[in-house]
Protein backbone atom coordinates (compact mmCIF):
# COMPACT_ATOMS: atom_id res chain seq x y z
CA UNK A 1 0.00 0.00 0.00
CA UNK A 2 1.51 3.27 -0.76
CA UNK A 3 0.75 6.38 0.86
CA UNK A 4 0.40 9.41 -1.74
CA UNK A 5 0.81 12.51 -0.94
CA UNK A 6 -1.68 14.89 -2.52
CA UNK A 7 -0.13 17.32 -4.45
CA UNK A 8 -1.88 20.04 -7.19
CA UNK A 9 -2.65 18.71 -10.20
CA UNK A 10 -0.18 21.05 -12.10
CA UNK A 11 0.82 20.11 -15.97
CA UNK A 12 3.89 21.54 -16.95
CA UNK A 13 3.44 24.56 -19.70
CA UNK A 14 6.02 26.13 -21.63
CA UNK A 15 4.97 29.82 -21.07
CA UNK A 16 5.80 30.19 -24.55
CA UNK A 17 3.37 27.79 -25.39
CA UNK A 18 0.83 29.58 -22.81
CA UNK A 19 1.58 32.88 -24.29
CA UNK A 20 1.91 32.22 -27.88
CA UNK A 21 -1.73 33.04 -28.81
CA UNK A 22 -2.42 33.76 -32.59
CA UNK A 23 -5.55 35.21 -34.83
CA UNK A 24 -8.64 34.69 -33.09
CA UNK A 25 -10.60 32.20 -34.53
CA UNK A 26 -14.12 33.08 -36.21
CA UNK A 27 -17.08 32.28 -34.25
CA UNK A 28 -19.33 29.74 -35.27
CA UNK A 29 -19.87 29.59 -38.86
CA UNK A 30 -23.22 29.50 -40.07
CA UNK A 31 -24.46 28.49 -43.17
CA UNK A 32 -24.83 30.64 -46.16
CA UNK A 33 -27.99 29.97 -47.05
CA UNK A 34 -31.02 31.03 -44.57
CA UNK A 35 -32.70 27.90 -43.34
CA UNK A 36 -35.98 27.76 -41.62
CA UNK A 37 -36.03 26.10 -37.84
CA UNK A 38 -39.17 24.91 -36.76
CA UNK A 39 -40.78 26.47 -33.78
CA UNK A 40 -39.95 25.17 -30.51
CA UNK A 41 -43.05 22.24 -30.21
CA UNK A 42 -46.15 23.20 -27.95
CA UNK A 43 -45.29 22.47 -24.53
CA UNK A 44 -46.82 19.29 -24.16
CA UNK A 45 -47.33 17.78 -20.60
CA UNK A 46 -44.87 18.25 -18.03
CA UNK A 47 -43.23 21.81 -17.03
CA UNK A 48 -39.83 22.81 -18.31
CA UNK A 49 -37.04 22.64 -15.70
CA UNK A 50 -35.46 26.10 -15.90
CA UNK A 51 -31.38 26.17 -16.35
CA UNK A 52 -29.86 29.02 -16.80
CA UNK A 53 -26.25 29.67 -18.77
CA UNK A 54 -24.72 32.39 -17.12
CA UNK A 55 -21.43 33.14 -14.75
CA UNK A 56 -20.29 30.65 -12.53
CA UNK A 57 -17.24 30.15 -10.13
CA UNK A 58 -14.89 27.68 -9.02
CA UNK A 59 -12.28 26.60 -6.82
CA UNK A 60 -10.14 24.70 -9.14
CA UNK A 61 -6.60 25.33 -7.67
CA UNK A 62 -4.75 24.03 -4.47
CA UNK A 63 -6.91 25.01 -0.82
CA UNK A 64 -5.57 29.03 -0.20
CA UNK A 65 -5.36 29.47 -3.69
CA UNK A 66 -8.01 32.11 -5.66
CA UNK A 67 -11.25 30.91 -6.88
CA UNK A 68 -12.26 31.24 -10.64
CA UNK A 69 -14.39 33.16 -12.23
CA UNK A 70 -16.23 31.02 -14.69
CA UNK A 71 -19.51 30.51 -17.00
CA UNK A 72 -21.78 27.78 -16.16
CA UNK A 73 -25.05 25.98 -16.30
CA UNK A 74 -27.16 26.84 -12.84
CA UNK A 75 -24.47 28.73 -11.32
CA UNK A 76 -21.80 25.75 -11.30
CA UNK A 77 -19.51 23.64 -12.48
CA UNK A 78 -20.16 20.90 -13.46
CA UNK A 79 -23.40 22.16 -14.17
CA UNK A 80 -26.50 20.49 -12.37
CA UNK A 81 -26.40 16.39 -12.85
CA UNK A 82 -29.26 16.23 -15.58
CA UNK A 83 -31.14 12.61 -14.69
CA UNK A 84 -34.25 11.04 -16.36
CA UNK A 85 -34.80 7.88 -16.19
CA UNK A 86 -35.50 5.74 -19.53
CA UNK A 87 -38.80 6.45 -21.41
CA UNK A 88 -39.01 9.60 -19.87
CA UNK A 89 -39.06 12.88 -21.59
CA UNK A 90 -36.72 15.68 -20.33
CA UNK A 91 -38.03 19.05 -20.72
CA UNK A 92 -35.65 22.04 -20.10
CA UNK A 93 -36.00 25.38 -20.08
CA UNK A 94 -32.60 27.51 -21.24
CA UNK A 95 -31.87 30.78 -20.00
CA UNK A 96 -29.90 32.21 -21.70
CA UNK A 97 -27.99 34.63 -18.58
CA UNK A 98 -24.90 34.99 -21.33
CA UNK A 99 -23.04 37.96 -22.99
CA UNK A 100 -23.27 35.75 -26.36
CA UNK A 101 -25.58 33.84 -27.72
CA UNK A 102 -25.54 30.05 -26.91
CA UNK A 103 -27.19 26.80 -27.72
CA UNK A 104 -27.22 23.43 -26.10
CA UNK A 105 -26.46 19.94 -27.60
CA UNK A 106 -26.90 16.45 -25.60
CA UNK A 107 -24.24 14.87 -26.49
CA UNK A 108 -24.61 11.12 -27.14
CA UNK A 109 -28.26 10.89 -27.22
CA UNK A 110 -29.81 9.21 -29.90
CA UNK A 111 -32.26 12.88 -30.38
CA UNK A 112 -34.83 14.30 -32.34
CA UNK A 113 -32.82 16.22 -34.72
CA UNK A 114 -34.51 20.07 -33.58
CA UNK A 115 -33.74 19.32 -30.29
CA UNK A 116 -29.74 18.70 -31.31
CA UNK A 117 -28.82 22.33 -30.63
CA UNK A 118 -26.39 22.86 -33.16
CA UNK A 119 -26.66 26.76 -34.54
CA UNK A 120 -27.28 27.18 -38.18
CA UNK A 121 -28.17 23.54 -38.51
CA UNK A 122 -31.03 22.64 -36.12
CA UNK A 123 -31.96 26.24 -34.46
CA UNK A 124 -31.05 29.42 -34.36
CA UNK A 125 -28.43 31.13 -31.26
CA UNK A 126 -30.13 31.57 -28.15
CA UNK A 127 -29.58 35.67 -27.95
CA UNK A 128 -28.55 37.01 -24.60
CA UNK A 129 -31.52 37.60 -22.31
CA UNK A 130 -33.92 34.86 -24.13
CA UNK A 131 -34.34 31.30 -23.59
CA UNK A 132 -35.09 27.91 -25.83
CA UNK A 133 -37.39 25.09 -24.72
CA UNK A 134 -35.72 21.53 -25.26
CA UNK A 135 -38.00 18.39 -25.04
CA UNK A 136 -37.03 14.96 -25.76
CA UNK A 137 -37.05 11.12 -24.49
CA UNK A 138 -33.75 10.16 -24.77
CA UNK A 139 -34.44 6.45 -26.36
CA UNK A 140 -31.48 5.28 -24.52
CA UNK A 141 -29.87 4.72 -20.79
CA UNK A 142 -26.44 5.68 -19.81
CA UNK A 143 -23.91 8.40 -19.34
CA UNK A 144 -24.14 11.68 -21.49
CA UNK A 145 -23.41 14.96 -21.47
CA UNK A 146 -24.71 18.25 -22.06
CA UNK A 147 -23.01 21.45 -23.36
CA UNK A 148 -22.54 24.49 -24.80
CA UNK A 149 -22.52 24.37 -28.95
CA UNK A 150 -21.91 27.70 -29.60
CA UNK A 151 -18.60 29.01 -30.10
CA UNK A 152 -17.65 25.76 -27.94
CA UNK A 153 -14.02 26.09 -27.82
CA UNK A 154 -14.72 29.35 -25.64
CA UNK A 155 -17.79 28.28 -23.78
CA UNK A 156 -17.04 24.63 -22.75
CA UNK A 157 -12.91 25.77 -21.87
CA UNK A 158 -15.04 28.11 -19.45
CA UNK A 159 -17.10 25.55 -18.29
CA UNK A 160 -20.34 25.17 -20.01
CA UNK A 161 -21.36 21.62 -19.58
CA UNK A 162 -22.75 18.85 -16.94
CA UNK A 163 -23.72 14.89 -16.95
CA UNK A 164 -26.74 14.02 -17.89
CA UNK A 165 -27.56 10.60 -16.73
CA UNK A 166 -30.87 8.13 -18.68
CA UNK A 167 -31.00 5.67 -15.84
CA UNK A 168 -31.69 2.04 -16.77
CA UNK A 169 -35.26 0.80 -15.81
CA UNK A 170 -33.49 -2.07 -13.42
CA UNK A 171 -30.02 -0.45 -13.31
CA UNK A 172 -27.74 -3.45 -12.04
CA UNK A 173 -27.29 -3.04 -8.09
CA UNK A 174 -24.33 -1.06 -6.53
CA UNK A 175 -24.08 0.80 -3.31
CA UNK A 176 -23.48 3.85 -4.75
CA UNK A 177 -22.12 5.73 -7.87
CA UNK A 178 -19.55 8.08 -8.25
CA UNK A 179 -19.32 10.81 -11.16
CA UNK A 180 -16.59 11.93 -12.47
CA UNK A 181 -15.38 14.63 -14.37
CA UNK A 182 -12.21 14.90 -15.64
CA UNK A 183 -11.29 18.52 -17.45
CA UNK A 184 -8.20 20.95 -17.98
CA UNK A 185 -8.13 24.70 -17.27
CA UNK A 186 -5.77 26.82 -19.05
CA UNK A 187 -5.16 29.22 -16.12
CA UNK A 188 -3.15 32.27 -15.18
CA UNK A 189 -0.89 33.43 -12.41
CA UNK A 190 -3.78 34.66 -10.00
CA UNK A 191 -5.93 31.23 -11.37
CA UNK A 192 -8.34 33.22 -13.80
CA UNK A 193 -8.54 31.92 -17.25
CA UNK A 194 -6.58 32.78 -19.64
CA UNK A 195 -8.32 34.28 -22.24
CA UNK A 196 -5.66 36.06 -24.36
CA UNK A 197 -5.33 32.71 -25.90
CA UNK A 198 -8.93 31.96 -26.29
CA UNK A 199 -9.22 31.22 -30.21
CA UNK A 200 -5.47 30.87 -30.62
CA UNK A 201 -4.63 30.07 -34.10
CA UNK A 202 -1.65 28.54 -32.67
CA UNK A 203 -3.87 25.88 -30.48
CA UNK A 204 -5.62 25.37 -33.63
CA UNK A 205 -3.30 24.17 -35.85
CA UNK A 206 -1.54 21.72 -33.10
CA UNK A 207 -2.93 19.84 -30.71
CA UNK A 208 -5.89 22.19 -29.59
CA UNK A 209 -6.23 24.39 -26.59
CA UNK A 210 -4.33 22.17 -23.53
CA UNK A 211 -4.88 23.61 -20.10
CA UNK A 212 -2.04 23.38 -17.48
CA UNK A 213 -4.55 22.76 -14.51
CA UNK A 214 -6.09 19.19 -14.48
CA UNK A 215 -9.52 18.82 -12.34
CA UNK A 216 -11.84 16.28 -11.40
CA UNK A 217 -15.11 17.37 -10.72
CA UNK A 218 -13.88 20.95 -10.51
CA UNK A 219 -11.50 19.95 -7.85
CA UNK A 220 -7.62 20.28 -7.66
CA UNK A 221 -7.97 16.53 -6.39
CA UNK A 222 -10.48 15.07 -5.13
CA UNK A 223 -10.85 13.01 -1.78
CA UNK A 224 -13.82 10.29 -2.03
CA UNK A 225 -14.11 7.49 0.50
CA UNK A 226 -14.82 4.38 -0.01
CA UNK A 227 -15.62 1.23 2.54
CA UNK A 228 -13.97 -2.51 2.28
CA UNK A 229 -16.37 -4.51 0.07
CA UNK A 230 -18.20 -1.79 -1.12
CA UNK A 231 -19.41 -1.91 -4.89
CA UNK A 232 -19.27 1.81 -7.28
CA UNK A 233 -20.98 2.30 -10.15
CA UNK A 234 -18.32 4.92 -11.96
CA UNK A 235 -19.81 6.90 -14.48
CA UNK A 236 -16.84 9.33 -16.26
CA UNK A 237 -16.39 12.14 -18.70
CA UNK A 238 -13.48 13.84 -20.47
CA UNK A 239 -14.96 17.36 -20.87
CA UNK A 240 -11.28 18.67 -22.01
CA UNK A 241 -11.42 20.74 -24.85
CA UNK A 242 -8.66 18.97 -26.38
CA UNK A 243 -6.81 16.66 -23.85
CA UNK A 244 -6.41 12.94 -24.30
CA UNK A 245 -6.60 11.44 -20.60
CA UNK A 246 -5.47 8.10 -19.04
CA UNK A 247 -7.13 7.40 -15.85
CA UNK A 248 -5.72 4.64 -13.70
CA UNK A 249 -7.42 3.89 -10.26
CA UNK A 250 -4.59 1.78 -8.55
CA UNK A 251 -4.89 -0.95 -6.35
CA UNK A 252 -7.83 -1.76 -8.08
CA UNK A 253 -8.71 -3.77 -11.22
CA UNK A 254 -12.72 -1.59 -12.42
CA UNK A 255 -14.22 -3.68 -15.15
CA UNK A 256 -16.09 -1.85 -17.65
CA UNK A 257 -19.67 -1.78 -17.96
CA UNK A 258 -20.98 0.97 -21.20
CA UNK A 259 -18.98 3.00 -23.14
CA UNK A 260 -20.10 6.09 -24.61
CA UNK A 261 -23.49 5.81 -22.93
CA UNK A 262 -23.84 1.88 -24.51
CA UNK A 263 -23.47 -1.05 -22.58
CA UNK A 264 -20.76 -3.71 -23.73
CA UNK A 265 -20.07 -6.90 -22.49
CA UNK A 266 -18.56 -6.33 -19.25
CA UNK A 267 -14.84 -6.71 -19.32
CA UNK A 268 -11.95 -5.81 -16.29
CA UNK A 269 -9.42 -2.98 -17.59
CA UNK A 270 -6.21 -4.16 -18.12
CA UNK A 271 -4.73 -0.57 -17.82
CA UNK A 272 -5.16 2.84 -17.51
CA UNK A 273 -8.52 4.01 -19.31
CA UNK A 274 -7.92 5.97 -22.09
CA UNK A 275 -10.90 9.02 -22.75
CA UNK A 276 -10.48 11.70 -25.61
CA UNK A 277 -12.54 14.81 -25.22
CA UNK A 278 -16.69 13.44 -25.06
CA UNK A 279 -16.29 10.20 -24.62
CA UNK A 280 -16.89 8.53 -21.32
CA UNK A 281 -17.25 5.32 -19.40
CA UNK A 282 -19.14 3.39 -16.50
CA UNK A 283 -16.69 1.28 -14.59
CA UNK A 284 -18.01 -1.28 -12.10
CA UNK A 285 -14.96 -0.35 -8.96
CA UNK A 286 -15.17 -2.92 -6.11
CA UNK A 287 -13.80 -1.67 -2.56
CA UNK A 288 -10.91 -4.81 -2.61
CA UNK A 289 -8.64 -2.27 -0.43
CA UNK A 290 -7.65 -3.18 3.01
CA UNK A 291 -9.25 -1.06 5.87
CA UNK A 292 -7.50 2.44 6.39
CA UNK A 293 -5.39 2.28 3.01
CA UNK A 294 -5.11 4.82 0.53
CA UNK A 295 -5.20 4.54 -3.43
CA UNK A 296 -3.78 7.05 -6.00
CA UNK A 297 -6.17 7.89 -9.10
CA UNK A 298 -3.48 9.03 -11.71
CA UNK A 299 -3.79 10.73 -14.91
CA UNK A 300 -1.19 9.55 -18.11
CA UNK A 301 -1.46 12.67 -20.60
CA UNK A 302 0.97 14.13 -22.81
CA UNK A 303 3.75 12.00 -21.42
CA UNK A 304 3.06 12.92 -17.66
CA UNK A 305 1.83 11.07 -14.76
CA UNK A 306 -0.66 13.06 -12.07
CA UNK A 307 -2.28 12.40 -9.06
CA UNK A 308 -5.70 13.97 -9.26
CA UNK A 309 -7.32 12.08 -6.43
CA UNK A 310 -7.20 9.30 -3.87
CA UNK A 311 -9.88 6.37 -2.97
CA UNK A 312 -9.75 6.16 1.08
CA UNK A 313 -10.53 3.50 3.06
CA UNK A 314 -12.95 3.32 5.85
CA UNK A 315 -11.80 1.06 8.80
CA UNK A 316 -15.33 -0.19 8.98
CA UNK A 317 -15.76 -2.76 5.94
CA UNK A 318 -19.22 -2.87 4.01
CA UNK A 319 -19.08 -6.12 3.59
CA UNK A 320 -16.52 -9.34 2.61
CA UNK A 321 -15.12 -8.10 -0.90
CA UNK A 322 -15.20 -11.71 -1.70
CA UNK A 323 -18.70 -12.13 -1.03
CA UNK A 324 -19.52 -9.67 -4.57
CA UNK A 325 -21.08 -11.40 -6.76
CA UNK A 326 -19.59 -10.96 -10.74
CA UNK A 327 -20.01 -7.83 -12.01
CA UNK A 328 -23.51 -6.84 -13.54
CA UNK A 329 -24.04 -6.38 -17.00
CA UNK A 330 -26.47 -3.83 -18.50
CA UNK A 331 -29.31 -4.54 -20.04
CA UNK A 332 -28.22 -5.05 -24.00
CA UNK A 333 -28.43 -1.74 -26.49
CA UNK A 334 -31.46 -1.13 -28.51
CA UNK A 335 -29.40 0.29 -31.73
CA UNK A 336 -29.92 -1.54 -34.98
CA UNK A 337 -26.85 -3.79 -36.29
CA UNK A 338 -25.77 -2.32 -39.45
CA UNK A 339 -25.52 -4.86 -42.72
CA UNK A 340 -22.43 -4.52 -44.41
CA UNK A 341 -24.09 -6.50 -47.51
CA UNK A 342 -24.69 -3.95 -49.61
CA UNK A 343 -23.86 -0.96 -47.51
CA UNK A 344 -22.95 2.34 -48.79
CA UNK A 345 -19.56 3.05 -48.46
CA UNK A 346 -18.19 6.40 -48.00
CA UNK A 347 -14.98 8.50 -46.95
CA UNK A 348 -13.88 11.33 -44.32
CA UNK A 349 -10.41 12.13 -45.10
CA UNK A 350 -8.73 14.54 -42.54
CA UNK A 351 -6.17 17.25 -43.67
CA UNK A 352 -4.36 20.13 -42.52
CA UNK A 353 -2.77 21.25 -38.98
CA UNK A 354 0.95 22.12 -37.94
CA UNK A 355 3.59 19.53 -39.76
CA UNK A 356 0.78 18.51 -42.25
CA UNK A 357 0.87 18.58 -46.14
CA UNK A 358 -2.41 19.80 -47.02
CA UNK A 359 -1.87 22.43 -49.40
CA UNK A 360 -5.08 24.11 -50.06
CA UNK A 361 -8.72 23.42 -49.28
CA UNK A 362 -12.06 24.77 -50.22
CA UNK A 363 -13.66 27.16 -48.08
CA UNK A 364 -17.37 28.18 -49.04
CA UNK A 365 -17.13 28.84 -53.03
CA UNK A 366 -13.71 29.14 -53.10
CA UNK A 367 -10.13 27.14 -53.15
CA UNK A 368 -7.85 28.35 -51.15
CA UNK A 369 -4.23 28.28 -50.22
CA UNK A 370 -3.38 27.26 -46.65
CA UNK A 371 -1.73 30.55 -46.20
CA UNK A 372 -4.92 32.49 -46.35
CA UNK A 373 -6.75 29.63 -45.00
CA UNK A 374 -4.66 30.48 -42.29
CA UNK A 375 -5.47 34.14 -42.45
CA UNK A 376 -9.20 33.22 -41.92
CA UNK A 377 -8.70 31.34 -38.98
CA UNK A 378 -8.59 27.94 -40.49
CA UNK A 379 -6.04 25.14 -40.57
CA UNK A 380 -7.72 21.65 -41.28
CA UNK A 381 -9.92 20.38 -44.09
CA UNK A 382 -12.68 17.29 -44.25
CA UNK A 383 -12.40 15.75 -47.70
CA UNK A 384 -10.50 19.21 -49.15
CA UNK A 385 -13.48 21.45 -47.75
CA UNK A 386 -12.78 23.44 -44.71
CA UNK A 387 -15.52 24.28 -42.09
CA UNK A 388 -19.00 23.04 -42.63
CA UNK A 389 -20.25 23.04 -46.17
CA UNK A 390 -24.07 24.03 -47.60
CA UNK A 391 -23.98 20.69 -49.30
CA UNK A 392 -24.01 17.73 -46.43
CA UNK A 393 -20.76 15.18 -46.48
CA UNK A 394 -23.60 12.55 -47.48
CA UNK A 395 -27.59 12.25 -48.29
CA UNK A 396 -28.71 9.36 -46.48
CA UNK A 397 -32.01 7.50 -46.73
CA UNK A 398 -33.30 6.54 -43.36
CA UNK A 399 -32.25 3.31 -42.78
CA UNK A 400 -29.93 2.88 -44.70
CA UNK A 401 -26.27 1.49 -43.63
CA UNK A 402 -23.33 3.86 -43.85
CA UNK A 403 -20.11 2.46 -43.90
CA UNK A 404 -17.50 5.22 -43.51
CA UNK A 405 -13.46 5.26 -43.44
CA UNK A 406 -12.24 7.79 -41.43
CA UNK A 407 -8.60 8.59 -42.76
CA UNK A 408 -6.31 10.95 -40.78
CA UNK A 409 -3.73 12.11 -43.01
CA UNK A 410 -2.63 14.77 -40.20
CA UNK A 411 0.17 14.40 -37.94
CA UNK A 412 -2.18 14.66 -34.67
CA UNK A 413 -4.79 12.59 -33.04
CA UNK A 414 -8.26 13.33 -33.59
CA UNK A 415 -11.28 12.17 -32.11
CA UNK A 416 -14.42 11.85 -34.81
CA UNK A 417 -18.14 12.23 -32.84
CA UNK A 418 -21.25 12.06 -34.70
CA UNK A 419 -24.29 13.48 -34.00
CA UNK A 420 -27.57 11.70 -33.56
CA UNK A 421 -26.05 8.15 -34.11
CA UNK A 422 -23.77 6.10 -32.62
CA UNK A 423 -21.58 3.50 -34.82
CA UNK A 424 -19.72 0.03 -34.52
CA UNK A 425 -15.74 0.37 -35.60
CA UNK A 426 -14.85 -2.37 -38.24
CA UNK A 427 -12.14 -5.08 -37.26
CA UNK A 428 -8.57 -4.09 -39.34
CA UNK A 429 -9.99 -7.02 -42.41
CA UNK A 430 -13.32 -4.97 -42.52
CA UNK A 431 -15.75 -7.36 -40.50
CA UNK A 432 -18.01 -6.59 -37.80
CA UNK A 433 -16.72 -6.70 -34.03
CA UNK A 434 -17.82 -9.73 -32.57
CA UNK A 435 -18.13 -8.34 -29.09
CA UNK A 436 -19.63 -4.64 -30.35
CA UNK A 437 -18.67 -1.06 -28.42
CA UNK A 438 -20.92 1.49 -29.73
CA UNK A 439 -19.55 4.39 -29.62
CA UNK A 440 -20.57 8.48 -30.82
CA UNK A 441 -16.56 9.36 -30.39
CA UNK A 442 -13.79 7.55 -32.21
CA UNK A 443 -9.62 8.46 -31.75
CA UNK A 444 -7.41 8.34 -34.40
CA UNK A 445 -3.98 8.47 -33.80
CA UNK A 446 -1.94 10.62 -36.58
CA UNK A 447 -1.91 8.62 -39.73
CA UNK A 448 -4.41 5.91 -38.36
CA UNK A 449 -7.25 4.77 -40.73
CA UNK A 450 -10.56 3.08 -39.52
CA UNK A 451 -13.85 2.43 -40.50
CA UNK A 452 -16.84 2.55 -38.76
CA UNK A 453 -20.80 1.29 -39.45
CA UNK A 454 -24.15 2.67 -38.60
CA UNK A 455 -27.76 2.82 -39.47
CA UNK A 456 -28.48 6.45 -40.72
CA UNK A 457 -32.16 5.52 -39.26
CA UNK A 458 -32.70 9.11 -37.30
CA UNK A 459 -34.04 11.52 -39.62
CA UNK A 460 -32.68 15.38 -39.82
CA UNK A 461 -29.21 17.00 -40.78
CA UNK A 462 -26.42 16.05 -37.96
CA UNK A 463 -23.39 17.37 -37.65
CA UNK A 464 -19.37 14.94 -37.09
CA UNK A 465 -17.14 17.35 -36.12
CA UNK A 466 -13.77 16.33 -34.35
CA UNK A 467 -14.45 16.94 -30.76
CA UNK A 468 -11.12 18.46 -30.33
CA UNK A 469 -12.78 21.57 -30.06
CA UNK A 470 -9.90 24.16 -31.92
CA UNK A 471 -10.46 21.77 -34.63
CA UNK A 472 -13.70 21.85 -35.02
CA UNK A 473 -13.57 25.74 -35.05
CA UNK A 474 -10.53 25.54 -37.58
CA UNK A 475 -12.12 23.42 -40.06
CA UNK A 476 -12.83 19.95 -39.31
CA UNK A 477 -16.88 19.77 -39.26
CA UNK A 478 -19.31 18.25 -41.71
CA UNK A 479 -22.47 17.30 -41.66
CA UNK A 480 -24.62 14.64 -43.09
CA UNK A 481 -28.75 13.98 -44.02
CA UNK A 482 -31.13 11.29 -43.61
CA UNK A 483 -34.10 10.99 -45.39
CU1 LIG B 1 -20.16 17.05 -27.78
CU2 LIG B 1 -20.96 18.43 -31.57
O1 LIG B 1 -20.49 17.76 -29.69
CU1 LIG C 1 -8.97 17.05 -34.09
Amino acid sequence: MTAFESRPARIALTRRSLLAGGAALTAAQTLPGALAFAAAPPAAGLEATPLTAGRARAHLLEPGAPETELWGFGGSVPGPVLRVRQGEELAILLQNDLEQPTAVHWHGIRIDNAMDGVVGLTQEAIAPGTSFEYRFTPPDAGTFWYHSHNRSWEQMARGLYGLLIVEEPDAPEVDRELLLVADDWRLDEIGAIHEESLGSLRDASHAGRLGNVLTLNSKDFLEESIAPGERLRLRLCNTANARILALEFTGHRPWTIAVDGQPVTPRPLDGPLTLAPGQRADLILDGTGEPGSRHAILAHTGGQTLEIGALNYAQEPRRDAADLGPVPALPPSKIPTPRLEGAREIRLVMEGGAMGRMQSARLGEEELAIRDLVERGYAWSFNGIAGRPTDPWVSARQGETLVAEIVNETAWPHVIHTHGHHFLTLEADGSLPADPVWRDGVLLEREETKKIAFVADNPGRWLIHCHMLEHQAAGMVTWFEVT
